[in-house]
C-alpha cells in the first residue's frame, strides 16, 4: 500500500454524496430504505438522507467483536430485529464508507438478502481499486462509487482530531497534485 495518505474533508463527503444521489436517481433507482453499516457508513447515509428522504436502519459488522478481539471473518456486533421485517420485498440503499477488501461489505449483502429485499444497490464514498477478497453476489446490480482511488489509505473527517488540520492536509494534498500533474482518482 502507498505511504501516501488521502485527506477527505466534511465539505468533500457533502459534495460527493449529494453527486451520488443524483446519480442514483438518474439511473432510475429509487430506494425505500437506507441500511448504513456502522461505523463508517453512518455519516455518509445521515447526509443522503437529505437528499433521498428514506428511513435509516443502522447495523455494526466488524472484523473486531465487542470485546476488541480481532476475528477470522466480519461478524454482527448490532443488529436489528426490525431491519428483517422491514426488508423484505423493498428496495434496499446499503451504504458504507469505504470498499476495500469488500469482506464487510459482502458479508452484510449476504445477511441481507436471506429477507428477501426487492434489490439491494450498494454506495460507497470510496472504492480502492485492489483485489478484492470477495466478490459481490450476482444479486447486485446497482454499485455506486463516488470515487475509485489507488490503494492508499483514507483519512476521514470523522476520525480527526484536530478538523482544521483535516482541512488543511485535504488542500496541500491537492496543490501537491495538481503541481505533480498527478491523479489519485482513477
Ligand atoms: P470493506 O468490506 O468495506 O472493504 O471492509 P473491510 O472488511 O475490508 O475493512 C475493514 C475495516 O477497515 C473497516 O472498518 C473499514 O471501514 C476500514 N478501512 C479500510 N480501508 C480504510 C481506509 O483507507 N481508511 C479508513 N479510515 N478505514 C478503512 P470497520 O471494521 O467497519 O470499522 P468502522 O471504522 O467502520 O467502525
Ligand atoms: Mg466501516
Amino acid at each position: 500500500m502507498a505511504e501516501e495518505k488521502l485527506y477527505v474533508s466534511y465539505n468533500t463527503v457533502h459534495k460527493l454524496i449529494k453527486k451520488l444521489a443524483q446519480q442514483i436517481k438518474d439511473s432510475g433507482f429509487d430506494p425505500d430504505v437506507i441500511v448504513a453499516i456502522g461505523s463508517g457508513g453512518f455519516i455518509p447515509a445521515r447526509i443522503i438522507k437529505t437528499f433521498i428522504n428514506r428511513p435509516i436502519y443502522a447495523v455494526g459488522i466488524s472484523y473486531y467483536g465487542i470485546d476488541h478481539k480481532h476475528r477470522e471473518h466480519p461478524t454482527k456486533i448490532q443488529w436489528i430485529d426490525e431491519v428483517q421485517v422491514q426488508l423484505k420485498g423493498k428496495k434496499v440503499l446499503l451504504i458504507d464508507e469505504v470498499d476495500d477488501t469488500r469482506a464487510t461489505l459482502a458479508y452484510c449483502v449476504g445477511e441481507l438478502l436471506s429477507y428477501n429485499p426487492e434489490e439491494i444497490a450498494v454506495l460507497v464514498l470510496h472504492n480502492k481499486l485492489k483485489q478484492k477478497d470477495v466478490e459481490f453476489p450476482p444479486e447486485i446490480k446497482r454499485y455506486y462509487p463516488a470515487l475509485e482511488i489507488e490503494d492508499m489509505w483514507i483519512k476521514y473527517p470523522w476520525d480527526a482530531d484536530d478538523i482544521d488540520e483535516q482541512e488543511r492536509l485535504e488542500k496541500e494534498m491537492f496543490d501537491r497534485m495538481s503541481k505533480e500533474g498527478r491523479k489519485l482518482f482513477v
